[in-house]
């Protein structure tokens, strides 16, 4: 790995805590600073075991606080930057966009902006397939020439900052790359998206509220894929380029909810269908032929044995979610940075 200090947003989420975790362990060599705000879906504990890690270092704050960006850049040379820190939940975005714009659009310019300023910083943008739009049954799935249709708050903020990342690539020549994946699932997932808000509420003995019909299908992959994929955009990845992630995995969400209930030893009695999401994206699916021909990157984790070893890690890790959903740890942090 050609770069030395590596600045990390979002990293005390999901998919940034996994790709910290799998950093330190590929590049011992690489200095990590995870810029972090601990968001309600921020979480230290994500990364309890590698924080007297020598490599790591984390710093809490706004990636919308320019002054702060900038000195973290400047004092600790940085020469990437992973961009991960987002609003991410659809429902949340739906109740109000505001934070949605905040952080992934101006957070994202923010960013860009102190990018450039400090030598043109090699940048990573982490987005998402939902910027495409959706798809009907007998659709091509994304590839990277689909036009861009997002339909909710949160796509639509998504798709803004890919938009602004290319804008720096054309106007400012800033070495940019991009990657638009799919549903994410695996350890570390915050209990309000589908897979771990399921697999919690079963083991509470709760039910599991189901959108609509359960009929809406997304395609799933593991995150230690996704993150794979990233690590190689990173290293071989063409500036300039945009690269869609996808687990080849198309799933209903009544597929998904069957095959955690089996896990769980559930039966049928514990699917509570309700209310839809408002503008429901109907199915998302990822051509990754761009990844697979220019990088040799494809998905490598059978679901079956993913959503086990997931289903798993909830099962052993009983405390880190039962904090989060009775609010002990919101309050947690809160003292904690009073
Ligand atoms: P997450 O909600 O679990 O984590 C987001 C992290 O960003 C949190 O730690 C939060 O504290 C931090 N954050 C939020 N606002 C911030 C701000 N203003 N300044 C600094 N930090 C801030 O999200 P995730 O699921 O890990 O998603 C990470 C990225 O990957 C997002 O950009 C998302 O759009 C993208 N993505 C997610 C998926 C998925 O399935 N989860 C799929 C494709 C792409
Ligand atoms: O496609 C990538 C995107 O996947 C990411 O960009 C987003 O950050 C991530 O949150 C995810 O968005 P989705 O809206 O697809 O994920 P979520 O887990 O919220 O919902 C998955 C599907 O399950 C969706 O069709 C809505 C449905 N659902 C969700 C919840 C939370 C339910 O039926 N019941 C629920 O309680």
């Amino acid at each position: 790995m050609k770069y030395k200090n590596a600045l990390v947003t979002g990293g005390a989420g999901f998919i940034g805590s996994n790709f910290i975790h799998y950093w330190l362990k590929k590049y011992p060599n690489i200095n990590i600073f995870n810029l972090d705000a601990l968001t309600y879906a921020g979480n230290l504990e994500n990364l309890k075991d590698v924080e007297n890690n020598e490599k790591y270092h984390f710093i809490q704050g706004d990636i919308c606080d320019k002054k702060l960006v900038d000195k973290i850049i400047k004092e600790n040379k940085i020469d990437l930057i992973v961009h991960f820190a987002a609003e991410s939940h659809v429902d949340r975005s739906v109740l109000s966009s505001k934070d949605f714009v905040k952080t992934n659009v101006e957070g994202t310019m923010n960013l860009l902006d102190s990018a450039l300023k400090n030598g043109k910083i090699r940048f990573h943008h982490v987005s998402t397939d939902e910027v495409f739009g959706h798809l009907s049954p007998n659709d091509k799935p994304f590839n990277e020439e689909t036009p861009y249709d997002p339909r909710s708050p949160y796509s639509a903020s998504k798709a803004s900052s890919d938009h602004l990342v290319r804008a720096y690539y054309y106007t400012h020549q800033l070495p940019i790359t991009i990657s638009n994946c799919s549903n994410n699932y695996g350890p570390y997932q915050f209990p309000e998206k589908l897979i771990p808000l399921f697999i919690t509420n079963l083991m509470e003995d709760k039910k599991v509220p189901v959108y609509g019909d359960g009929q809406n299908i997304r395609d799933w992959i593991h995150v230690d894929d996704h993150n794979r994929g990233v690590d190689l955009i990173i290293e071989k990845g063409e500036i300039g380029e945009t690269y869609c992630l996808g687990g080849y995995n198309e799933k209903t969400n009544l597929e998904i909810t069957n095959k955690i209930l089996e896990l769980l030893d559930k039966n049928q009695d514990f699917i509570e269908y309700v209310e839809d999401r408002k503008g429901h994206d109907k199915r998302y699916a990822i051509d990754f032929s761009k990844m697979k021909k220019e990088l040799g990157w494809q998905p490598e984790i059978d679901f079956g044995e993913g959503l086990k070893k997931t289903v798993e890690w909830y099962q052993k890790n009983q405390n880190w979610w039962q904090k989060i959903k009775s609010g002990e740890y919101l309050e947690y942090y809160q003292k904690q940075y009073q």
